[in-house]
């Protein structure tokens, strides 16, 4: 299948790989470049767009490309720093300006009728990243559009389908932001927007039998989204070839393993179901690290997944459901370390020693998309709609050492908690819930009798992607009746809190 396809050139801003998901959520394939290996095949393009970047075009170490091989040639549009660049190497100045621009700022444009603000309101809200201004327009340079602060906030040139704006259309912030990608990329640059999720699937299944032929794949399930749309795409394009290992490590929710066992073969996919609870209990016996406690459950995970893979035959690829923003995490824009929070993420998890060729298919997608993926695909709402649970499981949530008695009282609690979101309603609009056990006993009574219990605590937030969070404000007669429930019925514990910090300064998990 051919589709138009939109080339963005990557100068190391923050925010390329929005701008990319801006451009696929208008149904427009585009692919992301470094600024200094500009593809030969330029007339595979229909257009062009120069991202922002960290760096100041008047740094003696300014991120320089040779424009004068796309200008004029593709229809052009210089994001922040793209439009810095063409003002000040073409005819123009950019200068440190007076005022740091951060932030929400409003367009007044100068006329009514230019392509680029079709349907775009009048003192549309835009986002503003910069600390440089454009004093001077390049030659040709006319202008579009001013804010308070910053006089040349969009400008074209004459003569040249070259557009260049100031702020940030591809943050949420910029209220109109994807209507102006979509003036540029549809009206002026006429860019088909026919790539849609059936045509990533198809293009995907496509590219995967060719780079995998006969081969055959192993893949971990987790229960999870990503690992579950991975396999499916892989089934899609290699069926039998790829095994499915899905590991119990004795840390799931309550009867989670046989539940998303029986799913996944309900969906065909070749799945073996492993047991190993009992070695993650005996690797975990004794540790209340949680460092040690999510080392030793790394270590169980990879023996027990290299078992397994080892008895498929002559096996020779890995499949993985790393997504876009595991990448992020992982790898700064620019290709150096970023902060390692997030380091036990998906990314490099697996051994070297299986010297197994990795396969990513959903490497460029947000979680979102891998969802809207999975629904084309047919996959259950169930499955696609569940929330983000973490690989170590429950054992991140039972602070303190792990016993199989404490597993089995928080998947009661963490089972009520959770059935309650859902029959009120609530599961969905939640991003993320479970419960917590602490390591304190506390007095309580229960009839005549003193008690001498544990307490949980519930946590439940919203986020877009974990890494800021905030605590959901659940009605107080959901948290009364699921806290009643809890303590009537689970034993063992009397006493329930509810966790009302952001993320930060708390974590999502407590650990
Ligand atoms: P924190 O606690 O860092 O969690 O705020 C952010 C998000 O990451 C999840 N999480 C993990 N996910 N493997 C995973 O796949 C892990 O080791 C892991 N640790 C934390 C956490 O559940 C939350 O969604």
């Amino acid at each position: 299948m051919q589709h138009d396809k939109v080339l963005i050139l990557d100068f190391g801003s923050q925010y390329t790989q929005l701008i990319a998901r801006r451009v696929r959520e208008l149904n427009i394939y585009s692919e992301i470049h470094p600024y200094h290996k500009v593809p030969d095949q330029l007339e595979d393009y229909k257009a062009i767009i120069l991202s922002g970047s960290p760096m100041s075009v008047r740094s003696e170490k300014a991120f320089h490309i040779d424009l004068e091989q796309i200008r004029g040639k593709k229809p052009l549009l210089g994001v922040c720093y793209g439009a810095q660049y063409l003002a000040h190497f073409h005819g123009g100045e950019v200068a440190p300006s007076n005022i740091r621009e951060y932030g929400r700022a409003h367009l007044e444009m100068i006329k009514d009728d230019e392509a680029l603000f079709k349907n775009v309101s009048k003192g549309s809200q835009v986002w503003m990243s910069h600390s440089d201004t454009i004093k001077e327009l390049p030659t040709g340079g006319v202008r579009l559009a001013s804010t308070a602060d910053v006089a040349n906030a969009a400008y074209r040139i004459d003569g040249e389908d070259t557009y260049a704006i100031q702020f940030h259309p591809e943050v949420y912030h910029s209220t109109d932001g994807k209507q102006l990608l979509e003036n540029f990329l549809v009206n002026i640059a006429q860019v088909n927007p026919d790539w849609t999720p059936n045509a990533f699937v198809e293009e995907t299944v496509d590219a995967l039998k060719e780079q995998i032929g006969n081969d055959k794949v192993v893949l971990g399930l987790s229960g999870g989204v990503d690992s579950s749309v991975a396999a499916m795409l892989l089934h899609k394009a290699i069926g039998e070839n790829l095994y499915c290992i899905f590991v119990n490590n004795g840390l799931l929710r309550k009867n989670e393993f046989t539940q998303v066992l029986d799913q996944y073969e309900g969906m065909g996919l070749n799945v073996k179901g492993v047991d190993a609870s009992a070695r993650f209990m005996d690797a975990l016996a004794g540790l209340d690290d949680p460092e040690a406690k999510r080392k030793a459950i790394g270590r169980v995970f990879i023996e027990v997944f290299d078992d397994e893979a080892h008895q498929v035959q002559d096996v020779t690829w890995l499949a993985q459901g790393t997504i876009y923003p595991d990448v992020i995490e992982s790898v700064s824009a620019t290709g150096g370390p970023s902060a390692t929070i997030k380091s036990h993420h998906n990314v490099g998890g697996l051994p070297d020693f299986m010297k197994l060729k990795i396969v990513e298919p959903l490497k460029a997608l947000f979680k979102d998309e891998v969802r809207r993926v999975g629904k084309s695909m047919g996959m259950a709402s169930d499955l696609l709609g569940r929330h983000p649970f973490p690989g170590p499981g429950l054992a991140i949530r039972i602070l303190g050492d792990i016993t199989p008695e404490k597993v089995a009282i928080l998947q009661e609690v963490d089972a009520i908690f959770i059935d309650n979101l859902r029959k009120w309603n609530l599961y969905d609009s939640v991003w993320q819930a479970g419960a917590i056990l602490l390591p304190v006993n506390s007095v309580g009574v229960m009839g005549d009798e003193r008690t001498y219990e544990k307490c949980v605590a519930l946590r439940a937030v919203e986020s877009t992607d974990g890494m800021t969070a905030d605590w959901v404000n659940l009605p107080y007669e959901f948290l009364q009746a699921t806290s009643n429930e809890i303590i009537n019925k689970v034993k063992g514990v009397n006493r329930v809190v509810y966790d009302i910090s952001s993320k930060p300064p708390a974590t999502i998990e407590w650990e």
